[in-house]
C-alpha cells in the first residue's frame, strides 16, 4: 500500500516514519523546503526520541520517501494524510484552517486517480463538510476521512505504535465505505494488537479529538487549583491526586500539578474548541474557565518568583531550568518559560537558562538579554534564584548540595515538583514547590 503525508513536521514526520514501519509505502512531502533537504540528508529537523533511527531504518529500506512536489508524491497513493499545522487564528482564537484548506485544494487538484483524503490535522468540527465542499465540484471521486492523531510529544513513536484507540471519521455514503475500508487496511497491523477502532462520521470524529484535548488540560487545571488549596490548608497535593487517581473512575494520569500546561496541543485546542461551541450556541463553559485558570496560572508562577524576593528582583539573577513545555521534546510552542521569562525580565531580573534540547527555538522565542547557558550548572553559576520549568530527567539527577554550591543565592521555585522538600531545605534552601506543604 502507498500514501502519502503533507506535512512533515512532529505528526507527519512521526506517523510516516511508523506507518513505513509497519511496512507501507510512505511518501512525505512539506511545502518548507528546508524541512525535505534536511530530511534527504538525514537530518531530523525536531527532536523526538527514537525518532532519528526509525527514520534512517525505513529511508534505508526504501519504504520512506521525501519529495518536494505533491504529484510526485501522491504517485499511486490510496490515501493522502493532511498533516498541516492548525494553529490559533490570530485575534479570535479560532483554528486557523487555511493551511488544511490550501493542502485539501492542492490533493484535488493533483489527483489522477481514486483516493482517500485523510485529515490528521486536529480541526474543529464541520471541517470535513468544509472539505468536501471544497473538492468534490474539482474532483468528485475522493473520499473524505477524519483520522485524528492522539500521540503526545517526548513519547510519540510508543503512542503512534501502541494507541489506546484509532478514530477514524468517514461519510455516510459509498466514498466513505471505500475510506473506512482503506484506513482499516492501513491501520491492520494495529488491529492485530487489538487496538479498538472507533468507526464513526466525520463530525463525531473530529469532536473526540477536541473533547479528548479538553478534558486532559481541565484534569490539569483542575489539580492545579486544588495545588492552591493545598497550600493554603497544609495539605499535600500529590497524597489528594493518588487518592482521588485511585478510583477507577477519576485515573491517575495528568493529575501532576505545575506551572500550567502549554505545548502545540492544549492552549489552542482548548480556545478553539470553546470558539466552535460558542458559534454553535453550546459554550463549554468548564473549558473556558479551563482556559482561564491555565493563563493565569502561568503569569502567577513568575509572581511566585518575585514574591520570593519580597517583591524585587532587580538586578537579581535567576537560573531557568528547563524552556521546552516538557521534556523529552524541543518544542517551545505555548511553553510557561514562554511567559515565566519575560515576565521575570520586566521586572528587572537578569536571567540565565538552560534546556537539554529546546535551546534553539527558545533562542527565537525568548526576548534578547537572555543568557542560554550549556549546562544546567553553568545556568546555576552565581544565581541568587532557580525557577525549575521543565522536568527533565538530567535535573533529578543533580544532588541537592551541588545545585546549592553552584549558586549565590539560595531560593529554588521547584515547579514540577521534581526534588524532595526536606533534602532540599536540609541543603540550605528556601524552597517553593506546587502544592506541598
Ligand atoms: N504536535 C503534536 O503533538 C500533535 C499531536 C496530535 C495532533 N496534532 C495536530 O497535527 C497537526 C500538525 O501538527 P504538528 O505539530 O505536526 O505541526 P508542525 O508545524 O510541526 O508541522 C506542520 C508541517 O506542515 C507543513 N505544511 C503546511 N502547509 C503545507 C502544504 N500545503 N503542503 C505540505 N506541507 C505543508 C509545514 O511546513 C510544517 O512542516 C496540527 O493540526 C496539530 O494540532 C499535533
Amino acid at each position: 500500500m502507498r500514501i502519502a503525508i503533507l506535512g512533515a513536521g512532529y505528526v507527519g514526520l512521526v506517523s510516516g516514519a511508523c506507518f513505513a514501519e509497519f511496512g507501507v509505502q510512505v511518501a512525505l512531502v512539506d511545502s518548507d523546503a528546508s524541512k525535505i533537504t534536511a530530511l534527504r540528508e538525514g537530518r531530523i529537523p525536531i527532536y523526538e526520541p527514537g525518532l532519528d533511527k526509525l527514520v534512517a531504518d525505513n529511508v534505508r529500506d526504501e519504504r520512506l520517501t521525501f519529495h518536494d512536489t505533491l504529484e510526485e508524491a501522491m504517485e499511486g497513493a490510496e490515501a493522502v494524510f493532511l498533516a498541516v499545522g492548525t494553529p490559533s487564528r490570530r485575534g479570535d482564537g479560532h483554528a486557523d484552517l487555511s493551511y488544511v484548506f490550501a493542502a485539501a485544494e492542492q490533493v484535488a487538484r493533483a489527483a489522477t486517480r481514486p483516493l482517500t483524503l485523510v485529515t490528521k490535522s486536529t480541526v474543529p468540527v464541520g471541517t470535513g463538510r468544509r472539505i468536501i465542499d471544497l473538492i468534490r465540484p474539482i474532483n468528485p471521486d475522493i473520499a473524505v476521512a477524519s483520522n485524528p492523531e492522539f500521540l503526545r510529544e517526548g513519547a510519540a513513536i510508543g503512542d503512534f505504535m501502541r494507541p489506546d484507540r484509532v478514530v477514524i471519521g468517514t461519510e455516510d455514503n459509498a466514498l466513505g465505505t471505500r475510506a473506512l475500508e482503506t484506513l482499516r487496511r492501513l491501520y491492520r497491523p494495529l488491529y492485530l494488537i487489538e487496538t479498538p477502532i472507533v468507526a464513526t462520521s466525520l463530525e463525531t470524529a473530529e469532536i473526540i479529538k477536541y473533547a479528548a484535548n479538553s478534558f486532559l488540560a481541565m484534569k490539569i487545571s483542575f489539580i492545579n487549583e486544588v495545588a492552591n488549596l493545598c497550600e493554603a490548608a497544609g495539605a499535600d497535593v500529590h497524597d489528594v491526586a493518588r487518592g482521588i487517581g485511585l478510583d477507577g473512575r477519576i485515573g491517575r494520569k495528568f493529575l501532576h500539578p505545575g506551572p500550567g500546561y502549554g505545548g502545540s496541543c492544549f492552549p489552542k485546542d482548548t480556545l478553539a474548541f470553546a470558539r466552535t461551541a460558542q458559534d454553535l450556541g453550546t459554550p463549554l463553559r468548564l473549558i473556558e474557565t479551563t482556559i482561564a485558570v491555565n493563563e493565569s496560572r502561568k503569569e502567577e508562577m513568575a509572581h511566585r518568583v518575585i514574591a520570593a524576593f519580597g517583591g524585587d528582583v532587580k538586578g537579581k539573577r535567576i537560573a531557568v531550568l528547563g524552556l521546552a513545555f516538557k521534556p523529552e521534546t524541543d518544542d517551545m510552542r505555548d511553553a510557561p518559560s514562554l511567559v515565566v521569562v519575560p515576565a521575570l525580565m520586566a521586572a528587572g531580573a537578569e536571567v540565565a537558562a538552560y534546556d537539554p534540547e529546546g535551546t534553539a527555538f527558545a533562542r527565537q522565542l525568548l526576548p534578547a538579554g537572555v543568557r542560554f547557558a550549556a549546562s544546567a550548572t553553568a545556568a546555576l553559576e552565581g544565581a541568587d534564584a532557580a525557577v525549575l520549568l521543565t522536568e527533565w530527567n538530567e535535573f533529578r539527577a543533580l544532588p541537592p548540595e551541588r545545585l546549592k554550591s553552584a549558586m549565590r543565592g539560595d531560593v529554588f521555585c521547584d515547579f514540577r515538583n521534581v526534588y524532595d522538600p526536606v533534602a532540599m531545605r536540609a541543603a540550605g534552601f528556601t524552597y517553593l514547590s506546587i502544592g506541598r506543604p
